[in-house]
């Protein structure tokens, strides 16, 4: 007669029904109960290292705004306006987060933010550094990837969905994170997006009232509509702060028709009337956006307008070589593990900036034209133990960068 196999722990000996999993080994079963225990015996013992950042924590009360631009100071090159204004959200998000209930019933409303510059300017940028300093969860979501509930792509509570996942599903801390909305001006009416239409792209202005507004979310933990049988998560979203960031392509065009028909004379910051049409930005408005195609009510739900500036030669040439990870240091460490000291001309960085300028590159084709002028020496010289040190020269930068090459950087 065949023998009845029992499913049980070896470790406690509990049955199969009696636990919620069995995992079986190559000559033995463990029950999660056990492993779990042992897990907390590691723990104890100091076996298990935690990796994730603790969001349990206060925030660095040192982080003053003067300390948080300081901080950018070291990755973002210029922008000043909109470095003093994130700090400032953010030390206000802190505060917002700890304050303390007093009498005179005064709580302070979040501020959230959205910021307009064009293409390459340092918006991700300056979003990304932040996060670096920051120890509240933090995400930075694509606009484009949401669309309204029902159409193909991910609904907008998949938002929060990324916030639980950094801070390993505390709600908790989830609940006083920071998201980051780029591209949010490819979800607008005049918006370059042509897979969706200007139906859908309010839509999913409208989707996203409520969330950046404040409201209970039930969230599906591991995102999407695939996983129908997840167990939903409620999060408040009182207290996230959300900062929305785009291109804004043509709205210039928008502030200067407006500028044309306005009646009142107007100043710029420096207090002449003299419009500075290099940057019209600096004169941007909640109406402009508006008029860009962002709902009204969306926009009143992000008071904080700020824009970036345009990059010129000077903010360019600072870029290649003064931020913490600035690209020709990098060249330079790569070489200096070689054993190989690499200097640049300052005439060979100039013909690198005129030319990221000339074919409107910006600060992203920084870096193809510096690949397509250092290749070559990068290709060579680890064979060569008899080089320790390399000059880019002007001469030298202006033959590697053939017309033909920088024809095809500008397609790309
Ligand atoms: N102000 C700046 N200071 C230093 N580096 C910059 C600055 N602006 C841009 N860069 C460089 O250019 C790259 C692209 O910038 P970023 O991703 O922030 O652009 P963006 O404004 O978000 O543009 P897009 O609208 O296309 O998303 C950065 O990774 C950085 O190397
Ligand atoms: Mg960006």
């Amino acid at each position: 007669m065949a023998k009845k196999v029992i499913s049980k722990c070896d470790f406690c000996g509990r049955a199969k029904e009696d636990v919620q999993m069995l995992i079986s080994g190559q000559d033995a079963k463990i029950c999660d109960a056990c492993v779990e225990q042992a897990m907390q015996l590691l723990n104890e013992e100091g076996f298990v290292q935690h990796e994730k950042p603790n969001y349990k924590g206060e925030p660095n009360k040192n982080l003053k705004p003067l300390a948080i631009k300081a901080f950018l100071d070291d990755y973002v090159i210029g922008q000043d306006e909109a470095k003093k204004v994130i700090a400032v959200a953010v030390y206000n998000h802190y505060k917002r987060l700890y304050q303390k209930t007093t009498e005179d019933d005064v709580e302070i409303e979040k501020s959230n933010i959205i910021m307009v510059g064009q293409t390459g300017t340092g918006k991700t940028l300056i979003v990304k550094s932040i996060a670096k300093l920051l120890n509240v969860p933090f995400t930075i979501v694509d606009a484009t990837v949401f669309t309204e509930a029902g159409y193909v792509g991910e609904d907008v509570e998949s938002i929060l969905t990324r916030l639980l996942q950094v801070c390993d599903y505390d709600i908790n801390a989830a609940e006083k994170g920071i998201v980051f909305i780029d591209e949010i001006d490819k979800i607008s009416r005049k918006g370059d997006n042509p897979s969706l239409t200007r139906d859908i792209k309010e839509g999913t202005q409208q989707s996203l009232l409520k969330l950046i507004e404040g409201t209970e979310v039930l969230v599906p933990p591991q995102g999407g509509r695939k996983h129908p049988e997840q167990k939903l998560l409620k999060v408040d979203t009182k207290n996230i702060l959300f900062l929305c960031g785009g291109s804004f392509d043509g709205i210039d065009k928008i502030i200067s028709k407006r500028l044309n028909t306005s009646v009142i004379g107007f100043k710029n910051k420096k207090g002449s009337e003299e419009v500075d049409k290099e940057n019209l930005l600096n004169y941007i408005t909640h109406q402009d956006v508006r008029a860009f195609g962002i709902i009204p009510e969306l926009l009143g739900r992000l008071p904080v307008l700020v824009h970036l500036d345009p990059l010129d030669k000077n903010a360019l040439t600072n870029i290649l070589t003064q931020p913490k990870n600035a690209l020709l240091k990098q060249y330079k460490k790569l070489f200096a593990i070689e054993g190989i000291t690499l200097h640049f001309e300052a005439a060979a960085i100039d013909f690198i900036v005129d030319k990221a300028l000339e074919y409107k590159l910006g600060a992203r084709g920084l870096r193809s034209i510096c690949e397509a002028i250092i290749t070559d020496a990068m290709f060579e010289l680890p064979s060569k133990t008899d080089v320790k040190e390399y000059t880019i020269t002007e001469a030298y930068a202006k033959q590697k960068l053939s017309k033909s090459k920088l024809a095809k950087l500008k397609v790309a």
